[in-house]
């Protein structure tokens, strides 16, 4: 199920003005979130790019044909908080996928994962998980993730971010060469307070309206 590129940068006109929006300092919290959910949508699309489908018959006005449905239990885990803001594109498009939380923010001065929270569904050994998280930045959080996830015996994981780091990339792929990474934006560093550079500042921030 896992047959996408390792890593996927999503190239789109409507992503390159959407993450104009979102790299803004003036722009405010309605306007963040309508463009969030616009590129989310797209991000969405791709994370569920190649999932199995079984037949099913369907009669048109005119004839029956051949029809689908997904043939994939799918589990998103948003890493808290910012996370969260990318699970509604998910759910739109399966709408009885399973949410789990995962709790985690960044330490200010380590720069290191602290975990907060934990809420997993049952029964993700056999589940398509598709982690969310706007920002891969030193990759830390999403590493430590998929670690817990695959502790908990998922096998089959993808990672969605709206912004990644070169840094991130490279560190989640050596950790976890078997998960595809789907993006909107590789930016061009980390700088030495680890913020994605040009980045967007903290997504959890914008998001939720909490600078
Ligand atoms: C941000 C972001 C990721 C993490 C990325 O979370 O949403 O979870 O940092 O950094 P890393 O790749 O270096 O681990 P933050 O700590 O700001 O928490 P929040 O989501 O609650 O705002």
């Amino acid at each position: 199920m896992n047959s996408l590129e390792k890593v996927t940068e999503i190239k789109h006109p409507v992503i390159a003005r959407d993450l104009t929006i979102l790299r803004d300092k003036a722009t405010k919290t309605d306007v963040f979130r309508l463009a969030l959910g616009r590129i989310s949508t797209i991000l969405a699309y791709h994370a569920l790019m190649n999932i199995p489908l079984r037949e099913k018959p369907v009669q048109t006005p005119i004839q029956e044909t051949t029809g689908y449905e997904i043939d994939a239990d799918i589990v998103v885990i948003p890493i808290l908080r910012a996370g969260l803001g990318l699970v509604d594109a998910i759910t739109n498009f399966v709408p009885d996928a399973r949410v789990g939380h995962l709790g985690m923010y960044r330490d200010e001065v380590t720069k290191k994962p602290v975990d907060y929270y934990v809420n997993i569904p049952n029964g993700i050994e056999n589940a398509l998980v598709l982690v969310v998280d706007p920002m891969l930045a030193t990759g830390g959080s999403a590493c430590d993730a998929i670690a817990f996830l695959k502790s908990k015996g998922a096998e089959n994981i993808r990672f969605t971010c709206l912004i990644s780091a070169p840094e991130g990339i490279e560190k989640l792929q050596t950790e976890h060469p078997d998960v595809p990474i789907i993006t909107a934006a590789i930016d061009q560093k980390l700088n030495d307070d680890k913020f994605i550079v040009p980045g967007l500042g903290d997504a959890g921030d914008r998001i939720f309206g909490t600078t």
